[in-house]
């Protein structure tokens, strides 16, 4: 079954109390939103498998725990995934990273994907997927079927926002991916945006309108 994980930590809702207002500029928005990402990296992170190795402290030999963090591959779905890559990378330096390029058909809110590139051995990876925002689910069901057909280890989902409808619509595509968040919120408008929201996420990183 699908489990959601709210992360509520206080600095997590703090800065994304910071992130949804109005008025923040771009630049304080995409530094909030690096923050956050790599406070929810620990949250996502927590679980994965350590290794034991031999080491020297100045004072003696020991075995102590690692992760391999190659085995982890980042998936930002471009363009507004970016903006939680490196918030990631910061916590995970010798991750993989793949690449989804999916955008949004207006009329039609389907995903429509133009770009797909991942690193090799996918079978032997674990994968979290990046979008800020879960809105319709359309764009993540896609990205998740396009990544699970090259059966990675594991596959998580980690937004910062999402809202009832997008949660109903991964659940049913993909019941055994866990999505990490720091808000759900009331719901979607016509227009696939999530209410109360914070707007569009990749407008309000790379300063477009
Ligand atoms: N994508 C966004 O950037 N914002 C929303 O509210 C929904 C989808």
């Amino acid at each position: 079954m699908n489990q959601i994980h709210h992360i509520t930590h206080p600095l997590v809702q703090h800065k994304l109390t910071l992130m949804r207002k109005k008025d923040a500029s771009t630049n304080t928005f995409r530094t909030l939103l690096n923050e956050l990402s790599t406070l929810m990296a620990y949250e996502v992170t927590r679980d994965m498998p350590l290794h034991a190795v031999q080491i020297e402290t100045p004072l003696e030999a020991m075995t102590s725990p690692m992760i391999d963090g190659k085995k982890l591959v980042f998936v930002p779905i471009l363009r507004a995934g970016l903006g939680i890559l490196d918030g990631m990378l910061n916590v995970v330096p010798g991750a993989r990273v793949g690449h989804i390029g999916l955008y949004r058909d207006p009329a039609t809110l389907q995903a429509v994907q133009y770009y797909f590139k991942m690193p090799s051995d996918m079978q032997e990876r674990d994968v979290i997927v990046l979008d800020p925002m879960l809105a319709t689910g359309n764009s993540a069901v896609a990205a998740l079927d396009r990544i699970k057909a090259l059966k990675p280890r594991s596959v998580k989902f980690v937004c910062l926002l999402t809202c009832p409808e997008g949660i109903a619509k991964v659940h049913k595509a993909h019941p055994d991916v866990p999505i990490y968040t720091a808000a759900i919120d009331r719901e979607l408008n016509d227009h696939g945006y999530i209410l109360p929201g914070l707007g569009d996420a990749g407008d309000r990183i790379f300063g477009t309108t």
